[in-house]
C-alpha cells in the first residue's frame, strides 16, 4: 500500500503521525475536517484499537464525525465536552506568525469554534501550504443564504477600501447547486491574491451583515507540523519558540500503510 501513496500523502502522514504525540489518554481532542486531518483521525482510531488510548473526539464537520466513528474514536459533541485539551486540523494556507486560511473543506465556521475552544490548536500540512503572505488561497466566507447578494455586495464594496491585491467574489459551488456548510449556509470565496493586513481584514468582513464567519485563523493556532514526502517532519511551536525536526522510517512499511489507508 505504502508504493500506492504520492510524496503529498506521505507527507500529509507522517505530519499527522507526529501530532499524535500530542494526544494522550482522557483528553478531549477537537478533530479538524480535510485529506490530512483525516490522516490524524485514521492514526488515533488505530491507537484507540491497538494501543488503548482512551480521548473523546469532537468533531469539526459530519464528513470528520462519519469517519471517527468508523475508525473507533469515542465522538462527543462540542456542548458535551464543553472545552478541549488540543485541536488539530489541517489548513489551506501558513505564514510565519501561524496565521491561517482554512475553510477549503467548507468547514472552517466549526473549525474555528472547536480551535478556539481548545488549549492549542496544531495545524498539519505539507510544505505547499507554506507562504510569505496569505491570500494565494481563496479567502472562504460562509454567509447565510438570506440576501445572498446584498451581502456578497457589501463585501466587494469593503474590499475596495483594503489591502488586497484581487477583488473578485465568487459562489461556491457544488455541481450546479451551490455548495451549503454543515450549518446551511453558503459560502463565498474571495480572490483576493495577497492580504495585505490580514487581522484588520478578518475584523472587518465579520462586520458585514449576512456574513456568518471568515476563514482567517489569526493567534489561534500554536504549533505547525509539516511534513515532507521523505518522512521528515518539523514542528514549530510559537509558544516557546523552538522548531524540531524528526524523521519517519515507516515509509517503506506496508503494514502501517494498509492499515490506515485501507
Ligand atoms: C477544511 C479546511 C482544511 O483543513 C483545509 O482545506 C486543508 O485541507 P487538506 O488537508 O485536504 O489540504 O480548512 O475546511
Amino acid at each position: 500500500m505504502s508504493s500506492e501513496l504520492s510524496p503529498i500523502e506521505k507527507a500529509k502522514f507522517v505530519a499527522a503521525k507526529q501530532a499524535t504525540e500530542y494526544v494522550e489518554s482522557g483528553m478531549k481532542v477537537g478533530l479538524g475536517t480535510g485529506s490530512t486531518a483525516e490522516w490524524l483521525v485514521q492514526c488515533l482510531g488505530e491507537m484507540v484499537r491497538e494501543e488503548g488510548l482512551k480521548i473523546k473526539g469532537v468533531p469539526t464537520s459530519k464528513r470528520t464525525a462519519r469517519l471517527a466513528m468508523k475508525v473507533g474514536i469515542d465522538v462527543i459533541t462540542l456542548d458535551e465536552a464543553k472545552w478541549l485539551d488540543v485541536t488539530i486540523d489541517g489548513t489551506d494556507e501558513y505564514d510565519t506568525d501561524l496565521s491561517l486560511i482554512k475553510g477549503g473543506g467548507g468547514a472552517h465556521l466549526h473549525e474555528k469554534v472547536v480551535a478556539t475552544a481548545s488549549d492549542r490548536m496544531i495545524v498539519i500540512a505539507d510544505a505547499s501550504k507554506k507562504v510569505d503572505t496569505l491570500g494565494a488561497f481563496p479567502l472562504p466566507v460562509e454567509v447565510i443564504p438570506f440576501g445572498l447578494p446584498v451581502t456578497q455586495s457589501l463585501i466587494e464594496e469593503t474590499l475596495n477600501g483594503l489591502d488586497v491585491l484581487g477583488r473578485e467574489v465568487t459562489l461556491r459551488m457544488k455541481g450546479d447547486a451551490p455548495f451549503v456548510t454543515d450549518e446551511g449556509n453558503f459560502i463565498l470565496d474571495l480572490h483576493l491574491k495577497r492580504i495585505g493586513n490580514p487581522r484588520q481584514l478578518g475584523l472587518v468582513i465579520n462586520q458585514i451583515p449576512g456574513v456568518v464567519e471568515n476563514g482567517l485563523f489569526i493567534d489561534i493556532c500554536d504549533v505547525v507540523i509539516v511534513g515532507h514526502g521523505d518522512g521528515r517532519v518539523t514542528t514549530r511551536d510559537i509558544t516557546n519558540n523552538t522548531t524540531n525536526v524528526v524523521r519517519f522510517d515507516v515509509l517503506d512499511d506496508d503494514n502501517i500503510f494498509s492499515d490506515i489507508a485501507d
